[in-house]
């Protein structure tokens, strides 16, 4: 099985299981089912345009919001899940030492939509506000607004 849609597989697996586990949640549970799958095929494009390897890219797109599948909730999410995500992308066996320090150093990162990081970490943010925007979801903050306003623009979508 391809690596993208392998680890998509595993990720549900693991929804499956924390719907169960953790009843209470900041977002409808069927939003993290379709929010990895869509982040991981808009990290996938704009990997190919920023020149970044795309199948990393879209994996870490496909995670990156790990820290609120296993805890439910939406405050410190993103750090929540830098070092749960580590210890699933390795039992996935599909990456390298590597590829889990930056894809879980993504996932860490990505809530901080006013800062600039590692090129991963910057499709890993784009992404993720381009996936709310395509669902018709109001940015709140007022980082997400600017960085999606620039982003559309450069991006020729606007
Ligand atoms: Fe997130």
């Amino acid at each position: 099985m391809k690596k993208i849609l392998q680890l998509q597989s595993e990720l549900l697996k693991e929804i499956n299981k924390y719907e169960n586990i953790v009843q209470e949640r900041d977002h409808f549970i069927d939003w993290e089912r379709v929010h990895i799958s869509s982040c991981a095929k808009l990290g996938y494009l704009l990997a190919e345009k920023r020149g970044f390897d795309p199948v990393l890219a879209a994996c870490a797109c496909a995670v990156h919001d790990y820290g609120r599948i296993i805890t439910g909730k939406q405050e410190g999410h993103a750090e929540a899940g830098y070092l749960p995500v580590k210890e699933f992308l390795k039992r996935t066996g599909l990456f390298n030492q590597e590829e889990i320090k930056q894809i879980s150093n993504a996932v860490r990162n990505h809530s901080k939509k006013a800062e600039v990081g590692s090129t991963l970490e910057e499709i890993v943010k784009d992404a993720d506000l381009i996936d709310f925007y395509q669902y018709g979801y109001e940015m709140k903050r007022q980082d997400q607004k600017e960085r999606l306003e620039e982003l559309l623009k450069r991006e020729s979508l606007l």
